[in-house]
């Protein structure tokens, strides 16, 4: 292991300033710089107006936007705002973006859960009905391009309770049915106190296993958790043991042996979030949401993966008690069914790559919650049937990828994986700007220094572009950008000479719950920011911010793109097929990228494939797919085409069954 390469926990962004900030002024035009300061000196009172427009006009010149790209505020009227929390890009070119209760606890107690459809080309806007409170879901595109939607919040962190509380397991000795307890259920303990459950429940019916030849069959009880609530507030009903409740109501007094609650010490405090079993689909043909089997187990940031099957892994996520739950589930989109996974803990949201040996690695990079001990915080490979986890030491306080982003870099086939930035766990005042990078497909994968960020960054926006560059902006120096420390720096980190050079600030702060999107034109939409206070001096309450940007890379300004004219809309694996392009002569790469639906800096689907070709002549391309369904799991895709001055096309939607 090669950790003398590894990027140091001693990580010192001042250190490097002096290195950055010649970056910075050979990528602001000096002229600009120099603008400023004369007018600050000779005009002060309208200095800041004045200059101002001097940057709009800096920023709008075509050789600008040619070298640092340009962004743009959409105008989106007031009824049709959200809070961006949620977002993917559907293959009719469509955003959905989805906010559920928006980390608004009024919006959760009124049930008021909102989604966004937004078209960002066309500007058509539409609300869509939001069935239940999909906030902090895992979501995933699926193989016919509908979106799952698993988890989602059933109960808001309560930081200071009054009522005792705790988690109920119901057990059901009834062989005979299933039983559904009504929400508001009483459950008593030995001394009389008594609590109420938050949720409806339904426990299966007991299993009756046969007994040996005569013998009387035995019974295997089945049991479901339910949080429940002290009915009398204080210290009265605090549970310090694990008792036995008898439940009020529905049973005669015999019944008590057959369903009867054991609960968890009952205690005042802190409550985090609770997670739901709910699972839903976005159907993009109806825009609807259809209810489809609830999970086994509840989630609240749950990471939902695609295998090379196509079938999804539901990891991690708070559980209906608020405690992190280390069982994986496999839904089936074919079924619809989930099945039980193997047992791992790793952090809520965490980056999970499918490899192309078919394993997950997972970066280390989470968003919130989770032990710290190194068990749950290193990064390795998880091989998803046997259960085995592979540790890959090496990178320095593993603990400090909370809040880091990762993205498996162009092209997939390299199998080269990066994270950025991140910070402490928890509210941690500790931010970092180191950069890592690991070849997950080498004989010994170890982890290696990369460029670092200009400055400490939790939550940055990563998008893939298809030139195989990657956009970085956004995040925040501070957690949830605490005292005004949202990040304007913008950067695009070129692939081929592993460094980063400046692009245009973006012009909203982004940093919690926040995302940006590829678009089919080859622009990035940006969206989200929820900062926990609404000032630097951290005294105003937070607002979420709704504005959404476009931001439109240098490549979009450099000249004529090539264009995709005709392709087969149906791609399969190891097959080969004639597309048409412009300027087919001059064509360098072609990708396939997959739509990205990130969300808490997570985007694990994520990913743009190399694919082979030949030129046939007359403009056209002879391409052939790759063969791993684990380099290019099946969903739809943008095809680019990038010429050999770096110029992509837009992309041509294909599916890849
Ligand atoms: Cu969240």
């Amino acid at each position: 292991m090669d950790t003398s390469a590894a990027p140091g926990n001693g990580d010192n962004p001042e250190k490097r300033r002096g290195k950055w900030s010649f970056r910075r002024l050979v990528g602001v035009p000096v002229a600009m710089l120099a603008a400023c300061a004369v007018i600050a000196v000779n005009v002060p009172t309208v200095g800041a107006a004045v200059a101002n427009r001097y940057h709009q006009y800096q920023i709008t010149r075509p050789a600008y936007e040619a070298r640092y790209g340009l962004w743009n505020k959409l105008s989106i009227p007031a009824r049709f705002r959200v809070n961006g929390i949620h977002s993917t890009l559907l293959y009719n070119g469509d955003v959905l973006i989805m906010a559920g209760s928006g980390n608004n606890q009024a919006f959760f107690n009124a049930g008021t859960f909102k989604t966004l459809l937004l078209n960002p080309v066309t500007m058509h806007e539409q609300l869509i009905r939001t069935p239940w409170d999909l906030f902090c879901a895992g979501h995933i595109e699926l193989p016919d391009g509908n979106i799952l939607i698993a988890g989602g919040t059933a109960r808001y962190e309560n930081l200071d309770p009054v009522y005792a509380a705790g988690s109920m397991t119901v057990v059901n000795n009834d062989a005979a049915q299933p039983w559904t307890l009504p929400k508001g259920t009483i459950f008593t303990g030995p001394n009389g106190v008594q609590f109420a459950s938050a949720f409806a429940l339904t426990i299966p019916r007991a299993r009756r296993l046969r007994g040996a030849a005569g013998g009387q069959p035995a019974i295997v009880p089945s049991q479901q958790n339910v949080w429940v609530d002290a009915v009398r507030k204080g210290r009265g009903s605090l549970m310090p043991g694990t008792d036995r409740y008898e439940i009020q109501g529905l049973l005669g007094p015999a019944a008590n042996n057959l369903l009867y609650g054991i609960g968890t010490p009952m205690t005042l405090q802190k409550q985090n979030f609770q997670g739901t079993r709910d699972a839903y689909i976005f159907d993009v043909r109806t825009s609807r949401y259809v209810k489809v089997n609830s999970m086994n187990y509840a989630r609240w940031y749950p990471t939902l993966a695609e295998m090379g099957n196509g079938m999804v892994m539901a990891m991690s996520g708070l559980n209906g008690s608020g405690q992190v739950t280390m069982n994986s589930e496999m839904f089936n989109p074919g079924t619809r069914r989930w099945a039980q996974g193997p047992v791992h803990g790793f952090p809520t949201y965490p980056a999970t790559f499918l490899t192309e040996s078919g394993q997950l690695f997972f970066t280390g990079s989470n968003a919130g919650y989770g032990p710290s001990t190194s068990a749950w915080r290193t990064p390795g490979f998880w091989n998803v049937k046997t259960s085995v986890f592979q540790p890959v030491p090496g990178i320095p306080v593993p603990q400090d990828l909370e809040t880091s982003a990762s993205v498996l870099l162009p092209p997939a086939q390299k199998q080269t994986i990066m994270v950025l930035g991140g910070g402490g766990v928890g509210q941690s005042m500790s931010s970092t700007a180191r950069t890592a990078l690991i070849d997950i497909a080498a004989p010994d994968p170890h982890w290696v220094r990369g460029p670092s960020l200009a400055q400490p960054t939790r939550y940055p926006i990563t998008v893939l572009l298809p030139d195989d560059d990657v956009l970085v902006t956004g995040g925040s120096r501070y957690y949830r950008g605490m005292h005004g420390s949202d990040n304007r720096d913008t950067r695009i980190y070129d692939t081929a000479t592993n460094s980063f050079t400046w692009a245009a600030n973006s012009i909203t702060g982004r940093d919690y719950h926040s995302g940006g999107i590829l678009l089919p034109n080859g622009s990035v939409l940006t969206l989200g920011g929820n900062p926990l206070f609404g000032n630097k001096q951290d005294t105003a309450p937070q607002a979420f911010n709704q504005e959404i940007d476009v931001y439109f890379p240098p490549y979009m300004f450099r000249g004529p793109r090539p264009r995709i004219t005709a392709a087969p809309r149906v791609l399969q694996l190891q097959h080969s097929y004639l597309i048409s392009v412009s300027q087919a002569a001059s064509i360098r790469d072609l990708r396939l990228m997959r739509p990205d639906n990130p969300t808490h800096v997570t985007d694990v689907n994520e990913r743009s494939v190399a694919v082979a070709f030949t030129r046939a002549g007359h403009g056209e391309l002879r391409i052939t797919l790759p063969a791993s369904s684990n380099l290019i799991p099946p969903s739809y895709y943008m095809l680019f085409a990038v010429s050999s001055r770096g110029i992509p096309s837009a992309g041509f939607w294909v599916r890849v069954p």
